[in-house]
C-alpha cells in the first residue's frame, strides 16, 4: 500500500479508485492548498496527483523524497511541472491527453462566436439596464462562413476546432511543427502554412499549442501588426503564449477586431487594460470544465498512478 497526495478537489470516481488500492491524502480545501501545506503533505508520498495550479519543481520533489515515483497532472498543459527535475530524480511523470479534446474545442469555437458576434458585449449591455433595441446596425459582427480559421498547433485540440469550424463554413490553414495525418488534412482541407502567413491571411487566429520557452509570447505585437484589422485571435491554451500588454494595445488601437480569451498571463489576474475594452471576450479558463470531461481527466491521472505503483508503463506518460 502506498501514500498518494491529491494536491486539490478532483471528482469522486478517481478518488475511489486510488482509495481502493492505497492510502489516499486528499486536500480538501475549497481553495488551492497552500505551497507551506503543500510540502509538508508530499513528505513520504509515493505518488502525487497534481492540478495545473501547483508548481512541482526540485523543492518539491525533494519535499516528497526518494521514494516518489510518479506525478499524475490533472490536465494536458504540464508547464506547471519540471519534467527533467521529475527524470533526474527517476520520477514518472503524467499529463491528461485526449479525454479534454472536444471539450477544450467547444470552449474554442464557443469564444469564437462570442468574439465575432460581439455576444459578451451584448449580454453586458442588457444586464447594465441600459435601452436598447433591435437596429438594422444594432451591435454588427462578422460572419464565419466563408472566412479564414487559422489553428497554431494543429494537436488534438487544433484538429477537433478545426472540425467544428469546417461546419460553419470557415476554410482551415494551420501552422504546427509537424505535418498532420494527410487524410485528416484533406477531410479538413486544411493546408499548412508559416505562422506569419497564417496571421496575414487568418480572419480568426486560434491558440492550440503548448506552452515552454519555445511559445512564450509567441503572439506579441509584431505578430499582432500581422494580422486584419478585421481578425480575431482566441487563445485556450496557456496565457503566457500571448503578450496580454501587447494584445490589449493592438485591441485598442483596432489593429484587429477582437479576442476571445480563456487563459491568461498571470492567472487568476487579468491585465487590467484588458478589463476596459469591450472587444475582447474573457472568460476564466473553462477549457476542460464539463462534469464529463474532468471525471474523465482525474480518471485517467488515478489509471496513471496506479500503472506506476505498480511498476507498469502509465497510459499517458509525458515523453
Ligand atoms: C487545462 O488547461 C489543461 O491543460 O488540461
Ligand atoms: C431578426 O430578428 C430577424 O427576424 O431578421
Amino acid at each position: 500500500m502506498s501514500r498518494i497526495v491529491v494536491t486539490g478537489r478532483v471528482p469522486e470516481p478517481a478518488l475511489q479508485k486510488l482509495r481502493a488500492e492505497h492510502e489516499v491524502d486528499a486536500w480538501e480545501g475549497s481553495d488551492s492548498i497552500s505551497r507551506q501545506e503543500l510540502l509538508r503533505r508530499v513528505a513520504g508520498a509515493d505518488a502525487i496527483v497534481s492540478l495545473l495550479t501547483e508548481r512541482i519543481d526540485p523543492e518539491l520533489l525533494d519535499a516528497a523524497g526518494p521514494q516518489l515515483k510518479v506525478v499524475a497532472n490533472v490536465a494536458v498543459g504540464y508547464d506547471n511541472i519540471d519534467v527533467p527535475a521529475c527524470t533526474e530524480r527517476g520520477v514518472v511523470a503524467t499529463n491528461t491527453p485526449g479525454v479534454l479534446i472536444d471539450a477544450t474545442a467547444d470552449i474554442a469555437l464557443g469564444l469564437i462566436l462570442m468574439a465575432t458576434r460581439r455576444l459578451g458585449e451584448g449580454e453586458r449591455l442588457i444586464r447594465s439596464g441600459q435601452a436598447w433595441k433591435w437596429g438594422m446596425f444594432f451591435l454588427l459582427g462578422s460572419s464565419l462562413q466563408g472566412k479564414t480559421l487559422g489553428i497554431v498547433g494543429m494537436g488534438g485540440i487544433g484538429q477537433a476546432t478545426a472540425r467544428r469550424a469546417k461546419a460553419f463554413g470557415m476554410e482551415i490553414v494551420y501552422q504546427s511543427r509537424s505535418e498532420i495525418d494527410p487524410a485528416i488534412a484533406a477531410e479538413l482541407g486544411a493546408r499548412r502554412v508559416e505562422l506569419d502567413e497564417l496571421l496575414t491571411i487568418s480572419d480568426v487566429v486560434s491558440l492550440h499549442c503548448p506552452y515552454g520557452p519555445a511559445t512564450h509570447h509567441l503572439i506579441g505585437a509584431e505578430q499582432l501588426s500581422l494580422m486584419k484589422d478585421s481578425a480575431y485571435l482566441v487563445n485556450t491554451a496557456r496565457g503566457p503564449i500571448v503578450d496580454e500588454a501587447a494584445l490589449a494595445l493592438a485591441l485598442r488601437e483596432g489593429q484587429i477586431a477582437g479576442a476571445g480569451l480563456d487563459v491568461f498571463e498571470q492567472e487568476p489576474k487579468v491585465h487590467p487594460w484588458l478589463l476596459e475594452l469591450e472587444n475582447v471576450t474573457l472568460v476564466p479558463h473553462l477549457g476542460s470544465a464539463t462534469v464529463e470531461t474532468r471525471t474523465a481527466m482525474a480518471v485517467l491521472a488515478a489509471d496513471n498512478t496506479l500503472a506506476v505503483l505498480k511498476g507498469e508503463q502509465p497510459p499517458t506518460p509525458i515523453s
